[in-house]
């Protein structure tokens, strides 16, 4: 039986527990955590302070972003009996041509001790729920070429390989129509 997990908001009572789930990635990236230099991550009750005000902010559709961002939803996975976080997930909630060519719609990853327990696939479906409420279809979600696990965790969810680009394998879901680069 895969472990049972929910998705959670980003949210400040769980701060050393998500500092201890970081700190088990050892500075290796964390897709979908909205960190983007890995090796640079929030250390403390302040870092995270602003961290999690600017995860909920980013996925506010009245939030007015950057030129070139798009709105995000990101969740933090947990186990759904002990509360342990497990990892991140994370949907943008439309393309630019940077995400249609490279980045997707979805990002994940789940913290080394809990891999290969069938916690990004259960992540992805709930993820793919929220993504069909927000209108999102199809889905675009991207892997390196090279990267076994997450290339299975999409294929499971029934990705369908459109091509791959730069080395990125690129995978739709859903029957919606397939916007071109
Ligand atoms: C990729 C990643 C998210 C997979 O998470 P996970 O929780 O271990 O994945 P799951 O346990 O749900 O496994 C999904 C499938 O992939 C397979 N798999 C997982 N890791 C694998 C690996 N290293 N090599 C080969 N297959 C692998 C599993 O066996 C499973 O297939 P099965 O059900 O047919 O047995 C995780 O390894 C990770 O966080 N990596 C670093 C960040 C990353 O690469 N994120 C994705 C960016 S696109």
């Amino acid at each position: 039986m895969p472990r049972a997990i929910s998705l959670v908001r980003p949210d400040l009572t769980r701060c050393s527990d998500f500092l201890d789930c970081v700190s088990d990635f050892g500075g290796t990236p964390m897709d979908g955590s909205g960190i983007r230099d890995p090796t640079h991550p929030p250390v403390d009750q302040g870092d995270v302070t602003e961290f999690v005000a600017a995860r909920l902010a980013e996925e506010d559709p009245a939030t007015e972003l950057p030129d070139g961002w798009v709105h995000c939803t990101s969740r933090w996975i947990l186990d759904a009996e002990t509360g342990e976080m497990l990892g991140f997930i994370a949907t943008r909630h439309r393309l630019t041509p940077y995400l249609l060519e490279q980045g997707g719609h979805i990002g994940y990853s789940v913290r080394p001790m809990a891999r290969r327990q069938g916690i990004a696939s259960a992540a992805l479906e709930i993820a793919l729920l929220q993504a069909q409420e927000l209108g999102i279809n199809p889905v675009l979600i991207t892997c390196d070429d090279d990267n076994p696990g997450s290339r299975r965790t999409i294929e499971k969810a029934g990705g369908e390989l459109e091509d791959i680009r730069d080395g990125k394998r690129r995978y739709w879901i859903g029957d919606g129509p397939r916007p071109q680069a």
